[in-house]
């Protein structure tokens, strides 16, 4: 079964063609880095625009890539919800008209699932039920994947994503946006334990996470500097805003293979690309006997290929989005309401 996806939550703009879930014969991304770079952040309006100019072009290309047409494709699959609103609404229009000119089904994706699903592209063999740890700029949870499209939160972040406080950090350290993997490379030569840097545990949920009080910390630092007039080690911050989400994410991730009675983890999303984590994510597996997943670089960022699959086990579970579907802001991983 051909699908074609489409995604467009945030400063990516993607199209994919996706064999049965599993093969990418096309993955095309625009990526709109270079026109957010000037902001220092994702100027939504503008993030909206282009989408709306280049997905048709690059549907086109997705095809060719692929070398199929549009008569070989079997279903549209599209993320639907979370992101930012207006790009969402480009790439679910696109969808609707596709999947309608082509008579095809059309299916709702969430971009989180995407996320989890990199992992069933990279790594045939994966198969639920496991742990999933997703990770990217707007959001952060553990996950039990009971089934494809059977999951069941097991802890989420309260507040910030890990990417929100990896590109405030790095903002506020003079470096250019995206700052995570700038961040990332920065703490290379630094001190993890020169600066203490806090990490919450959320009453009530030990699975629970916040990143807003490691940000704010973390802002505090170099303005407290700055106003005494002080150098600050920009290396040693990076790296102990490394060591501190590591240790954030890492023992919750053991911690909720403990609680699921469950032996493999898979991690995905953009900041699965940190090396810090997915070293630490490493050691921490290999002690407890666990199997890990980590997601390749190449599919850790936002891509359509992500959202073909995930797309391809949500047909197989029947589920289908009519002309009517809409876009929607936020939306709980395991609640879908599209
Ligand atoms: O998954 P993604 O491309 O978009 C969302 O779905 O949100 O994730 C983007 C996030 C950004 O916050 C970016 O700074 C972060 O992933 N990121 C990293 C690294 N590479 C990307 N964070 C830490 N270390 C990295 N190497």
């Amino acid at each position: 079964m051909l699908i074609l996806s489409v995604e467009s939550s945030c400063d990516e703009t993607a199209v994919a063609v996706t064999e049965n879930g599993r093969r990418v014969l096309a993955d095309a991304i625009d990526s709109q880095v270079a026109l957010h770079a000037v902001y220092g952040g994702v100027v939504p309006e503008l993030a909206s625009r282009r989408h709306a100019e280049i997905i048709a072009p690059l549907a086109e290309r997705a095809l060719s890539d692929a070398g199929v047409t549009r008569a070989d494709i079997d279903a549209v699959a599209v993320t639907a919800a979370p992101g930012l609103i207006g790009a969402l609404l480009v790439g679910v229009n696109f969808a609707k008209s596709a999947a309608l000119a082509l008579g095809v089904p059309l299916i709702p994706v969430h971009h989180i699932r995407g996320h989890i699903a990199a992992n069933y592209i990279a790594h045939p063999e994966l198969e639920p039920p496991f742990v999933a740890l997703a990770v990217s700029g707007g959001n952060t949870l553990l996950a039990e994947v009971r089934g494809y499209t059977d999951i069941r939160v097991l802890g989420s972040t309260r507040d910030d994503a890990a990417g929100e406080c990896f590109d405030k950090s790095a903002r506020v350290l003079g470096l250019p946006y995206p700052g995570g993997a700038q961040l990332e490379k920065l703490a290379q030569d630094g001190d993890p334990d020169k600066y203490p840097l806090p990490r919450a545990h959320v009453a009530g949920n030990p699975l629970d996470m916040s990143f807003s009080g490691l940000k704010t910390a973390v802002v505090n630092i170099v303005h407290g500097a700055e106003q005494r007039g002080e150098e600050i080690d920009r290396a040693s911050l990076a790296a102990a805003v490394c060591r501190a989400v590591c240790d954030t994410l890492v023992p919750r991730a053991i911690e909720a293979l403990e609680a699921t009675g469950l032996d493999t983890l898979a991690v995905g999303g953009g900041v699965a690309a940190n090396a810090h984590l997915r070293a630490a994510l490493e050691k921490a597996c290999e002690k407890k006997g666990a199997k890990l997943y980590i997601a390749p670089l190449s599919l850790c960022g936002d891509n359509a290929a992500m959202i073909g699959c995930q797309g391809y086990y949500e047909y197989l579970a029947g589920v289908r989005a009519d002309l009517s579907l809409n876009a929607y802001a936020t939306m709980d991983v395991d609640a879908l309401r599209f």
